[in-house]
């Protein structure tokens, strides 16, 4: 962790008309600066910097914040590589929590190993155009594969020349160090005398580059055909490397990725660099494994959507196809392709122009867990007992969807596809989420009924408002001191703003909607309870997840006074009332809208079910219109 020094002081120095002019031509407009948007394709200018508030506004997209949440966007930073950037770029030395020595040489140690690796391919960059060796193999051998110069110098490309330890001498000479060649993996070290090896040599190296662009490792394609030695070999995990966290491509796509709001996936370096070449630019491959969540999680950053490209000879269809209810679990929209036997990306894309390539791979894919119902429909089909396996192998994929409404269609196709009742794949279904629901500590409980209810979860724009009001009132005003008095009770009591939300929230195991207010909501809740603190304002927009960051840096810029309320038809506070009135009536309608939801997915819930969940029902549903009854007294004579 980055100290909240090293954080003041980065705040404290950084320009944010500096940083975003590094990425966008800024004209100067009066006090300010303007743009076009970086983020949307517009012909007038609707970006926005202002150097004295410093932040910035696209009001095409209705993105803003600070240098460091630009950075995040454009980027596509996490929090703390923003930080370092900006360390870098203004000279801010970091420093970091618990800087034990133990901690500093091993960051030194990090450190070490990026500066070599970073020299390594800079090396095997001139080696594969300058060297006449380079140029005679390796280069000949990209051309003969019709990687472009764009493709070659994009990816950075390089070569190995096929010598015992040409680079090692190179690096050798240069002051590297062995130690950290040895740990890279770049030299294979004898114990014997000074017999060094280079790892990758006479192969064509294709550097792995981390999400920001650094260097963390290699892989190396053989060149000459020889049966026994392995088409690739890859650098070990190292300090720096480990392959299952890393994409390769996931630098040179991630805008692409965002623009697009899809990513491809496949198999291989080759697959990545021609389709990049044929202009379909959001594509990574994982390094020869099955999808990790780490790696799912760098796609996530960039988008919800992910299409996994197979090639048509690949054994690991099946396999691969068990990994993907991981990343059904992560919340992403999955939808694969199989290419025809023999064909992959790779030869495929260099066969047609873009748009018929885009086309294609739009037109080809298909939902996964169509895909997987179709495919198992299939293999079982004239055999029953097999049929119920793969129905229950379907319908637990189902359960890892989050959103009920599309595992209700999910659930409907999956019945025709099979041809079983809809209603056995139900209560299938609902066995599979309530298991879930006991095994994934921490998740709210899926009710059985949720799938039966007609009306979409979605929130209506008034709930949706005050959630956003309630944690902008929370990271503003939280610790503000505010009277309640109950009724009934001849003495009031005097609490803050944000304990009482928490309180009243808490006490009905009320949760927040959105995902992001709702883990800010949980972190100040969490940290009250744990350490009698409350969290404010300034703590969030300094978070380490960027979302979070982002969300209360957005919270708290957002301009619009609580009064707009009565625009959307919500109760006002009458003039002259303190604000903290204001912010107590924003958690009592809440509450009260949350209720009214509550109940009307209850009531959904009593007409289709079973004996003992229409009880519970019941007495859930008294329960509710209890609250509700307490609540509207509240709302009528709040102090
Ligand atoms: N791979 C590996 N080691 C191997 C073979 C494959 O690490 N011995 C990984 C590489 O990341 C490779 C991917 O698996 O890119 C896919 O393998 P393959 O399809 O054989 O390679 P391509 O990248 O398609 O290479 P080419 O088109 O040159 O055959
Ligand atoms: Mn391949």
């Amino acid at each position: 962790m980055i100290t909240q020094e090293t954080i003041a002081e980065i705040f404290a120095v950084a320009r944010v008309e500096e940083v975003v002019g590094e990425f966008v031509r800024l004209k100067k407009s009066g006090r300010n600066f303007k743009a076009l948007s970086p983020f949307s394709d517009e012909k007038t200018p609707s970006f926005v910097v202002s150097p004295a508030k410093q932040i910035w506004k696209d009001f095409s997209s209705g993105k803003g914040g600070n240098a460091v949440t630009f950075l995040m966007e454009h980027e596509h930073y996490s929090y703390p590589e923003a930080l370092r950037y900006l360390a870098e770029k203004y000279g801010v030395e970091i420093r970091e929590e618990r800087q034990t020595p133990e901690r500093v040489q091993r960051a030194s140690e990090r450190e070490s190993l990026y500066i070599v690796t970073d020299f390594a391919k800079g090396y095997f960059q001139k080696v594969l155009t300058e060297n006449p060796k380079g140029r005679a193999v390796g280069l000949a051998y990209c051309k003969a594969r019709g990687f472009s110069a764009a493709a070659i110098g994009g990816f950075e490309l390089g070569y190995c020349l096929d010598e015992r330890s040409a680079f090692t001498v190179a690096a050798l000479e240069r002051g590297y160090r062995l130690e950290f060649l040895a740990q890279t993996g770049l030299t294979i070290t004898r114990e014997s005398g000074d017999a060094h090896l280079d790892r990758f040599r006479g192969r064509l190296i294709f550097p792995i580059h981390s999400f920001s662009g650094r260097t963390l490792g290699f892989g190396g394609r053989i060149l000459k055909s020889d049966g026994e030695l392995p088409k690739y070999i890859n650098s070990p995990q190292s300090v720096i490397y480990n392959k299952s966290e890393t994409l390769y491509g996931i630098f040179q796509s991630k805008r692409e990725i965002v623009k697009r709001d899809n990513c491809y996936l496949v198999e291989g370096y080759t697959d990545v660099i021609s389709l990049h070449q044929s202009g379909v630019k959001n594509a990574v491959a994982s390094l020869g494994t099955s999808l990790t969540v780490a790696q799912i999680r760098l796609i996530k950053r960039l988008t919800q959507n992910l299409t996994i490209l197979f090639d048509g000879d690949s054994a690991g269809v099946k396999a691969a196809l068990r990994g993907l209810d991981l990343v059904l679990e992560q919340g992403m929209n999955v939808r694969v392709l199989l290419f025809p036997a023999g064909r992959d990306p790779d030869a495929f894309a260099r066969s047609c122009s873009t748009d018929a390539l885009r086309e294609f791979l739009q037109r080809e894919s298909e939902d996964f867990i169509r895909f997987k119902a179709r495919l198992k429909a299939a293999e079982a089909q004239g055999d029953p007992l097999k049929k119920a396996a793969v129905v229950g192998d379907v319908v637990r994929s189902i359960a890892k969807v989050d959103d009920f409404i599309k595992r209700e269609l999910y659930i409907r196709e999956s019945a025709a596809i099979f041809q079983v009742s809809e209603q056995a794949l139900f209560s299938q279904l609902n066995r599979y989420l309530q298991r879930d629901g006991r095994e994934a500590a921490g998740r709210p409980k899926r009710k059985a009924f949720e799938v039966l209810q007609s009306e979409p979860r979605e929130m209506r724009p008034h709930e949706a408002e005050l959630e956003r009001a309630l944690l902008r009132a929370m990271l503003l005003y939280g610790t503000e001191e505010i009277a309640i008095k109950i009724p009934g009770e001849s003495e009031s009591y005097e609490t803050t703003l944000a304990e009482e939300a928490i309180q009243l929230l808490v006490e009905d195991a009320i949760t927040l909607q959105h995902p992001v207010l709702r883990k800010i909501f949980e972190e100040i809740r969490r940290h009250w309870e744990s350490r009698d603190e409350l969290l404010s304002g300034a703590h969030f927009a300094v978070h380490p997840d960027p979302e979070v960051a982002a969300m209360a840096a957005d919270l708290m810029l957002e301009e619009q006074p609580l009064h707009d309320w009565k625009r959307m038809g919500v109760y006002v506070a009458r003039p002259g009332t303190r604000l903290s009135r204001e912010l107590l009536d924003t958690i009592f309608r809440y509450k009260r809208q949350f209720l009214e939801r509550q109940l009307k997915t209850l009531a959904q819930g009593l007409k289709a079910q079973g004996e003992s969940e229409r009880t519970a029902a019941i007495r859930e549903i008294m329960n509710t219109k209890r609250l509700m009854v307490v609540l509207d007294k509240f709302l009528t004579r709040v102090v």
